[in-house]
């Protein structure tokens, strides 16, 4: 029979354990664990901001990605600090960090990697690819044909990779940030809708503001040709993985389950919110965007020094969360509506609350 042990409630036990005292601090002092992880989240946060200059969208749903463990799909064109935010971002949480260039000639092994024979030991080996890294950047993955894109799917969806019958993990921390150049449409591969579902969020960059142009020169003129100072990350991957427990705990209130829920099953019969949007919409969002609205707003409440999530958060993801899950009727484009302008109208007719 295994021996029965009692932990006090009320943990004094300085001094009194054996092993000393952190273990002891650990455990009573879970509420104090809690701030210092919330805390080291928004000094991640900050640290970002103090490299990048505005792009707060972009900032904020990188944090939110890797907090819920998902994807992100950026729309942007160039030049919009899409390479620098991601790359800081790694520095920040000491993790590692790989580009891969998309091209029409990729291959699905030079992403995940292969079996190598090895003549000496008289056998394979796998020797892993440029997915196996903590965060990857997929720059312009559209200009890759199906099967990588669906390598890197199944990577994404997975956690894994399949090579031969055999399954490889991914880091724990794994996070995908692609990106696609909105202007340059020929000689493309449009990722088909499944693909498109696995990305938590698609977000659209704009160019900054006249002063914020002005500050990204004067930043640039102050490095004088210095690499970016190797600032100590607030995080690491243990941290973050601490941290994406946190954040499924965040309370989402019965009734905002229910707006989220509701709101998804509108992008799907959107004439029954608002008549306006009567057959313009071919396909709506799957059950996996209720989960993504979800666990993004949760992930946005933690950021923001919440353990609730408001319907502002739910508010604000949305376009993110929606945007690419949506496909229009040719209709909608006749009279000048996208995706976000759907989603605008499905938040301005029903309430989230
Ligand atoms: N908002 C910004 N804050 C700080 N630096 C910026 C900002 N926007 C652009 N830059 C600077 O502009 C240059 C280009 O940025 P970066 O390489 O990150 O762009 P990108 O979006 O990855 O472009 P591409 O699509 O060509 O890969 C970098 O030197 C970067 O520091
Ligand atoms: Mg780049």
């Amino acid at each position: 029979m295994q021996p029965v042990v009692t932990i006090p409630s009320s943990p004094d036990l300085s001094g009194s354990h054996p092993a000393g005292g952190a273990a002891c601090v650990r455990q009573g002092d879970d509420a104090a664990d809690a701030d210092a992880c919330q805390a080291a989240v928004q000094g991640l946060r900050e640290q970002l901001a103090g490299s990048i200059v505005g792009q707060q969208g972009l900032l904020d749903r990188l944090v939110v990605a890797l907090l819920s463990g998902g994807h992100l799909l950026v729309e942007g064109l160039p030049g919009l600090a899409k390479t620098t935010a991601i790359k800081a971002l790694a520095r920040a949480v000491h993790a590692s960090f790989q580009r891969v260039q998309f091209t029409p000639d990729l291959l699905p092994g030079d992403l995940t990697g292969g079996d190598v024979y090895l003549p000496a030991e008289g056998r394979s080996r796998f020797v892993e690819g440029p997915l196996f890294h903590d965060l990857v950047l997929a720059d312009e993955i559209n200009r890759a044909p199906a099967k990588v894109q669906s390598a890197l799917l199944e990577a994404m969806q997975e956690g894994q990779v399949t090579v031969g019958g055999r399954s490889h993990a991914l880091p724990p921390m794994f996070l995908v940030m692609a990106t696609q150049n909105p202007l340059e449409q020929s000689g493309t591969y449009p990722l088909p809708e499944a693909q498109l579902d696995c990305f938590l969020l698609h977000v659209v960059l704009d160019y900054p503001s006249a002063e914020q142009e002005r500050r990204i020169l004067d930043m640039d003129l102050a490095r004088a040709g210095q690499a970016p100072a190797e600032a100590p990350g607030a995080l690491d991957a243990a941290l973050v993985l601490q941290a994406r427990r946190r954040v499924r705990r965040v309370h989402l209130a019965e009734s905002l389950r229910g707006s989220i829920v509701e709101l998804v099953r509108a992008t799907r019969e959107p004439q029954s919110r608002s008549a306006a949007l009567s057959g313009l919409v071919e396909a709506g969002a799957s059950p996996r965007a209720v989960l993504a609205l979800a666990h993004a707003a949760q992930a946005l409440a933690y950021l923001r020094g919440r353990d609730y999530v408001l319907p502002e958060d739910i508010v604000e993801l949305a376009p993110d969360v929606l945007r690419h899950r949506l496909v229009l009727h040719p209709q909608a484009r006749l009279q000048g509506l996208d995706a976000d302008a759907v989603v605008r109208e499905l938040l301005r007719a029903g309430e989230i609350a």
